[in-house]
């Protein structure tokens, strides 16, 4: 498929990490406003440069528009490039006002068009391995899902200096002003709804608890730095998210069945080790011990956290262990290898890659309208919750889907190979003669 680029921030350069695993996007060239940064990344990573959005909409080669402008443009960018006959694909959230993002969805279904965009970790080998040892039955009914968002305190971090690998300061006037719920619940959303279904009710808080965070001026001066979002759905289960630039790092989500517990250390890092606890009475009775519950090494010899799960591998999973294209110092790609192994490692294409799967196999596309309709909503939803509260009922829903198996490999069912350690069986052993 041939794609175009609108907007050569930040982003954009996450995006260029694992292009060269991609070679079935074919990329035609790149706009930005910023006249000056376009030229940059065009010359970097040997990309055309389109001189007016005219141009790249006018190019006959293009078939889809990627739209990783700021927020506030997300609208306008994709509402041209559908007018103009492309399909396209934009980063979170797709518009600031849920009217909006219906238009998009409308006029792309009038034209033909596919309309679909991030986030992609829910294709991510993490979090297919959890969703696929939920449905083998792992850990029983799912109930529960307890999922953390917490991207460190932002006062604290220079985030002013913070910048891509070719220069592209990170965004922070308009992460802070638009808020970090509504820039990072989807991720969390993404799965959650994927695992469960659509949102039936919510009640969320949010509120700015840190107001200053940078001598730059900011307008508003008050938009909430933390979140928190209970989410019942349709099956019964529930879900607690919160969202914060305030609390220490912290991206964990637990998955709670009534027979076990799915852990994954961080939603941005697509191989995040999985574990599956499936309970028994001693892993139970074990987290009363502050040593098996500090120490997970020797927690997890009575069943205290699980067993690390093999990962399934999505056919582009090799995108992540290598980056190319940048010309880098020993240095950087010291620091690179540090994050890929450590921190973050992330995918961007991996969505794009799939929407052109769909287009070429003609299936629908896996993150359909009205799912991503529904994540919108309730993104706006809990942002904008404030410090009273805010209880609603989503006006939007979507179908339940099964994604399609893009995992080169078939693992065996987690719950059949999950077998307790060796403490943890002669333990419950001993319980049990001692009943
Ligand atoms: N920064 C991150 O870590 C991150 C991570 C994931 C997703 N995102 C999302 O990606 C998008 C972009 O974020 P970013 O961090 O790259 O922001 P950014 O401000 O660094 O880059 C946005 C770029 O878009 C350009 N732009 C703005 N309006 C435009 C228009 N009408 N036409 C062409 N170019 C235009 C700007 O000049 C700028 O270069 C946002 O939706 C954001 O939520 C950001």
């Amino acid at each position: 498929m041939k794609i175009a680029f609108v907007g050569c921030g930040f982003v954009f350069d996450i995006y260029m990490r694992t292009r060269w695993a991609y070679p079935e996007l074919e990329i035609c060239g790149v706009f930005d406003i910023n006249r000056e940064r376009a030229t940059h990344v065009g010359k970097h990573y040997g990309l055309h440069v389109y001189d007016t959005y005219e141009l790249l909409l006018a190019d006959a080669d293009v078939s889809a528009v990627i739209n990783l402008t700021n927020i506030a443009a997300h609208y306008e960018v994709t509402r041209r490039a559908l007018l103009a006959g492309k399909h396209v694909y934009s980063e979170k959230p797709l518009t600031t006002e849920l009217s909006l993002t219906r238009d998009l969805f409308e006029l792309a279904s009038q034209r033909g068009l596919v309309l679909t965009g991030a986030p992609c970790n829910v294709f991510a080998d993490s979090i297919r391995t959890l969703l696929r040892a939920v449905r083998d039955g792992a850990i029983g009914k799912p109930v529960l899902v307890y999922a953390e968002l917490d991207y460190g305190p932002a006062h604290l971090m220079k985030l002013e200096h913070k910048t891509s690998s070719t220069g592209a300061p990170w965004p922070y006037v308009e992460e802070f002003q638009s808020g970090c719920t509504f820039e990072h619940i989807g991720y969390h959303l993404a799965w959650i709804c994927a695992l469960l279904g659509p949102v039936g009710a919510l009640t969320a808080f949010s509120k700015q608890l840190i107001a200053y965070k940078t001598d730059t001026p900011l307008s508003p001066d008050d938009t909430p730095d933390y979140s928190v979002a209970n989410l019942e759905f349709a099956n019964g289960a529930a879900a607690r998210v919160t969202c914060s630039i305030v609390a220490p790092r912290d991206h964990r989500l637990r998955v709670i069945g009534l027979e076990g517990e799915l852990c994954v250390d961080s939603y941005s890092h697509f191989r995040a080790p999985v574990t599956l606890e499936r309970f028994s009475p001693v892993s139970l009775a074990g987290r009363k011990l502050r040593t098996l519950r500090n120490h997970p090494v020797l927690g997890r010899l009575f069943g205290v956290g699980g067993q690390r799960l093999p990962l399934l591998h999505h056919d582009k999973s090799h995108a992540l262990n290598a980056e190319h294209g940048a010309h880098r110092s020993l240095k950087t790609r010291f620091i690179d290898w540090l994050r890929r192994h450590e921190t973050y490692c992330q995918d961007k294409l991996l969505g794009i890659a799939e929407m052109e799967r769909a287009l070429r196999e003609q299936r629908p596309q896996p993150l359909t309208p009205d799912f991503l309709m529904h994540i919108n909503e309730i993104t706006l939803l809990v942002q904008r919750a404030g410090s009273q509260g805010l209880t609603a009922t989503p006006s939007t829903t979507f179908a339940p889907f099964q994604f399609a198996d893009t995992c080169g490999d078939k693992l065996p069912s987690a719950h059949i190979t999950y077998r307790p350690r060796l403490c943890e069986r002669l333990l419950h052993r001993f319980t049990q003669s001692h009943d």
